[in-house]
């Protein structure tokens, strides 16, 4: 048996006789001496195989290789080079004995974070075996066993819900399962167990938590996967308040335990005036630099594309005149394309006023006054976008972010929260030509918007502009370090103004019920009223880890392509499969990553 950890065998145990298992990580083999480092969970330990062991011991210590799982009895002594990076790098063990427990094939891929994607996804279980990726699942153990507390010592529930449920409207494609039973009949994964808290609700049970699986068939980004998991709650009794200071005192909670600091603010800011200031419902302020709206003081200038725009916005890059050439900022306003922007206007200050091609444009009047409204001072740089007003706030939101990380403006080690609140109740979607619930269906809108909701009636999502663009709701989200870590809202428990809801959508009474018909139902019942939050955990974690993709904090994820390379999921089924679940498959696809 082993006596300790690998790791845990520190000075302390000088002169001590242990025993160690492990996978050797490192060896080097100098004939009559065999170094290596020996490692398990909680760190690696120095073995040294000299002459005074037996020759076939070390003969055998010889044949080791990377990864053999071994085990080690010798004597733990002072180490002549010793770390000071690691725990054990004072001692060694000299080695008396040595087994070999299991050998390892040489390793298909790196084990330093030096591999490709393809190879680290692909031999997962191994690549799991980097310190990084080990401490970052160990730091999501943590993290959940905090929250656990949390809610725990809080008179939370932890109810499961069920996977194997209906759609649910979190706004992402389901993912389905079939029926066997019922023939030509799906399930459809939960996107968030929405519905089924809410019902929790109404059967009483007051405060609910659970860490949920999700699932949402969309495009995938770093900090998004197809399965991942929620942090979800649910409260009765409540006002928008109560939740979000619920929420914060969880959060309060998780950063004290695993970071050691206290006294975090959580800043609340409306969702119009973080567009308005940051172009972004999930503004990072870990720096300023906030847009600068031109819009009045551009309108009477000679430059036709700022005068006629319905939006001019700007930022001002401090003291980045000098640092960005003709060619930099060409690079700027490509980024800027991306999102739609027709160009990246810009002006530098200097002691004569602003310069740049477009310069001439402006008199002296407005020049003043531009500068005045940005605050600029000789050596800034001011970049222009002018369009509507999404195209300003997305192409601007984008410069900004990447400035922010170019200039270095960011300090790493920090959490910034933010609450945004008072989100528009509906958001136009350019693609379908309609709105959509910015939030779900099933969220309260603002007490003085109650009126103006079931009276919307009349109106379709179709028409653009319509009374829907001014109804504004009890939503909220949590942002942390410009990330949406999470979002909740408060819940409709009137079943008027439910049906409102679905109507203003245009989903129709009896669409409705066949789709919702449970929860419309229960509402009947002497319904509480009740809000509460989803937090992300793997963005969570991913941003406690400071990496920055979801994948390197969850233990067998996706690729980009929503594949599982390791068991080469999604897979053919057979015929009889097929068959017994009465399915066809129209088109079948060759998977290539
Ligand atoms: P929402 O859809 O905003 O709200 O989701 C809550 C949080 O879940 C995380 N998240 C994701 N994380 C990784 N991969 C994904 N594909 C993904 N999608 C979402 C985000 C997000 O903020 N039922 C509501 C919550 C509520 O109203 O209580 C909901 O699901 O961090
Ligand atoms: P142009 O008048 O097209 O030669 O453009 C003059 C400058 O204005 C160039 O730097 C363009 O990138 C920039 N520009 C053009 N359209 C816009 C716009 N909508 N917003 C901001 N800058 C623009």
């Amino acid at each position: 048996m082993r006596t300790d950890y690998c790791g845990q065998i520190t000075n302390k145990y000088t002169g001590q006789v242990v025993t160690a298992r492990g996978w050797v990580k490192k060896y080097r083999d100098l004939g009559s001496l065999v170094f290596i480092d020996l490692g398990d969970l909680k760190g690696v330990v120095q073995v040294v195989f000299d002459d005074t062991v037996k020759k076939e011991i070390l003969e055998l210590a010889q044949t080791l290789r990377q990864e053999y799982v071994i085990e080690v009895t010798g004597n733990v002594r002072e180490r002549e080079s010793k770390n000071p990076n690691i725990a054990t790098g004072d001692i060694e063990i000299l080695a008396s004995e040595l087994k070999i427990i299991n050998a390892s094939k040489p390793l298909p891929l790196t084990l330093d974070g030096s591999a490709s994607d393809e190879a680290a996804l692909k031999y997962r279980y191994l690549d799991l075996r980097r310190e990084k990726l080990r401490d970052n699942m160990i730091l999501r153990s943590k993290v959940m066993h905090s929250m656990n507390e949390y809610y725990n010592n809080n008179e939370y529930i932890y109810v499961e819900t069920p996977v194997l449920t209906r759609s649910t409207p979190e706004g992402a494609r389901d993912y389905l399962v079939p029926s066997r039973v019922h023939g030509g009949e799906f399930y459809a994964l939960p996107q968030s167990p929405q519905l089924s808290k809410q019902l929790l609700m109404g059967a009483g049970f007051d405060r609910y938590y659970q860490f949920a699986k999700c699932f949402r068939d969309e495009d995938l980004r770093g900090d998004r996967q197809p399965e991942f998991t929620q942090v979800d709650v649910e409260l009765s009794f409540v006002n928008q308040n109560d939740i979000m200071n619920e929420c914060e005192a969880l959060l309060k909670k998780v950063i004290k335990d695993i970071k050691g600091i206290e006294n975090l603010e959580f800043p609340v800011m409306e969702y119009d005036e973080a567009i308005e200031r940051y172009g972004s419902d999930k503004p990072d302020i870990r720096f300023d630099m906030e847009f600068i709206n031109l819009t009045e003081i551009t309108k009477s200038s000679d430059f036709g594309v700022f005068a006629n725009a319905a939006q001019v916005k700007a930022l001002n890059v401090k003291g980045a005149a000098e640092k960005f050439s003709r060619k930099d900022i060409d690079k700027l306003q490509d980024l800027a394309k991306i999102y739609k922007a027709k160009g990246l206007a810009w002006m530098k200050v200097t002691d004569e006023g602003l310069a740049g091609p477009i310069a001439k444009f402006f008199d002296n009047e407005i020049g003043v006054n531009i500068q005045k409204a940005a605050d600029a001072e000789v050596g800034d740089l001011l970049l222009f976008v002018a369009d509507e007003k999404e195209v300003v706030a997305a192409s601007l939101d984008a410069l900004r972010r990447h400035l922010g990380q170019e200039l270095g403006l960011i300090n790493e080690d920090e959490f910034k929260f933010l609450w945004i609140t008072n989100f528009p109740m509906f958001e136009w979607n350019e693609d379908d030509n309609r709105y959509y619930s910015t939030h779900h269906p099933f969220t309260h809108v603002n007490d003085e918007d109650v009126d103006a909701m079931i009276n919307a009636d009349a109106t379709a999502p179709e028409i653009k502009g319509s009374a829907l663009a001014n109804v504004y709701s009890q939503a909220y989200d949590i942002v942390l370090n410009g990330y949406e870590l999470g979002g909740g809202s408060l819940r409709v428990h009137e079943p008027a103004l439910q049906a409102a809801n679905l109507r203003a959508l245009g989903i129709s009474d009896e669409g409705a019920h066949e789709q919702f018909g449970f929860l419309l139902d229960a509402l009947e019942y002497g319904f509480p009223p009740h809000g509460g939050y989803a937090l992300g955990l793997d963005r969570f974690v991913m941003l406690l880890a400071k990496e920055n993709n979801i994948r390197e904090v969850i233990a067998f994820p996706k690729n980009a392509k929503a594949i599982d390379m390791m068991s080469n999921a999604p897979s053919p089924v057979d015929d009889k499969q097929l068959d017994e679940l009465s399915i066809a498959v129209a088109r079948k696809e060759e998977k290539n990553d």
